[in-house]
């Protein structure tokens, strides 16, 4: 019996250690193929924001480091153009696609091509709606985003002296695209902390426009930021200043100082103006104190944490993953790996950005 027992076992043994061994590609391909290098297939929204060209570059070169080949997709932005690369990453017979949606909710029908393929799908940085076809999803704690952001307008505009004091600061909201599911999490965080300062009028928003839909700026448009912030001013802070600009975007930051230097604002009564991303754009402009802050994202995190998710899953194994419960796309909840946004400010981007190798002294102090 013991033997018996002890056979079945090692068949067990045996099924698992084959199977974690099956090729990425499933269907008709050899063992060989595992000895190939991994090829990823990677579809990015588009260049003209410049995270995804930092995050494009350290992610090839990351996959170089692990022995895979990555084939760049870029979409420019454009739905229509992404779903047909996603086609041909097919039709090229790609291990594993990582996509940078331009749109959280279009590319159901191209993931799931994939999926009928047999290639996995994992989703990078935005998550892909209704849909089971994406594995894994890689990105960074978008709610914690949000939250830190808040915080940090709280400590910068020193809310909690301001409430005691019986006074208020105006606020104005510059939230995230509507077709990227972060920016719902961006609000949700943000909201979540400076609700209650609202609530009890030490936040004031003139405009009166603080709702998602009313306050989220579509393909987080440089531009529209722009346009919007001179519209704020001139309709709503002709007798008074705006204190805040809670922006989720290093991108609408620009907008805002643009619109807030046309209209006189000057070091005297400049507000407070967050961001997203840690371009480097946004950097100098915290160091000329221009800019109050921004998330800092290190892309380097994301890209290793992405790769090693490739990895183990073209070799049969499960990744690390630390969260199953935040990401529901309405069909699957998406086992995630969540990486740490941090603040960067005047007081610790020394240490953040440049002591940290993200830029290098040189870079920020350059025209
Ligand atoms: C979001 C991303 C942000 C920012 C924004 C605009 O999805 O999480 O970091 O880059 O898109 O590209």
């Amino acid at each position: 019996m013991k033997n018996i027992v002890r056979s079945i076992a090692l068949i067990i043994c045996c099924m698992i250690v084959m199977t974690s061994c099956t090729p990425a590609k499933q269907g008709g391909q050899t063992q060989e193929k595992n000895e190939d290098k991994i090829r990823i297939g990677m579809s990015f929204d588009s260049f003209i924001i410049e995270r995804w060209q930092r995050d494009r570059d350290v992610f090839v070169s990351t996959a170089k480091e692990y022995g895979a080949e990555v084939n760049v997709q870029n979409a420019s932005g454009d739905v229509e153009e992404q779903k047909k690369q996603i086609e041909y990453l097919i039709a090229k017979e790609m291990d594993v696609i990582v996509i940078i949606c331009a749109d959280s909710e279009k590319l159901k029908d191209s993931v799931e091509k994939a999926k009928d393929a047999g290639i996995r799908v994992i989703a990078y940085d935005r998550l892909l709606m209704d849909t089971d076809a994406i594995l894994y999803y890689a990105t960074f704690d978008n709610k914690m985003v949000g939250t830190i952001i808040a915080n940090e307008i709280i400590d910068q505009a020193d809310l909690n002296e301001v409430r005691k004091a019986g006074d208020y600061r105006t606020i104005e909201f510059f939230m995230g695209s509507p077709d990227d599911n972060n920016a719902y999490m961006f609000y949700t965080g943000l909201m979540e902390v400076l609700r209650p300062y609202m609530d009890d009028g030490t936040l004031v928003c003139k405009s009166g426009k603080f709702t998602f839909n009313e306050t989220a700026i579509i393909r987080w448009s440089e531009e529209m930021a722009a346009e919007k912030c001179p519209r704020l001013l001139e309709t709503h802070y002709k007798d008074e200043d705006l204190d805040i600009c809670a922006s989720v975007f290093d991108g609408f930051a620009y907008g805002c100082k643009t619109a807030l230097e046309d209209a006189g604002y000057t070091e005297r009564n400049w507000p407070i103006i967050t961001g997203q991303d840690a371009d480097l754009k946004a950097c100098k402009n915290i160091l000329e104190g221009v800019q109050t802050s921004s998330v800092y994202k290190d892309t380097r995190v994301l890209a290793e944490k992405c790769v090693t998710m490739v990895n183990a899953v073209c070799n049969g194994s499960t990744p690390e993953i630390n969260d199953i419960e935040q990401y529901n796309n309405r069909v699957i909840t998406v086992p995630s790996y969540l990486c740490t946004p941090v603040i960067i400010n005047a007081d610790n981007i020394q240490e953040i950005i440049i002591d940290s190798g993200y830029y290098t002294e040189e870079e920020l102090m350059g025209e």
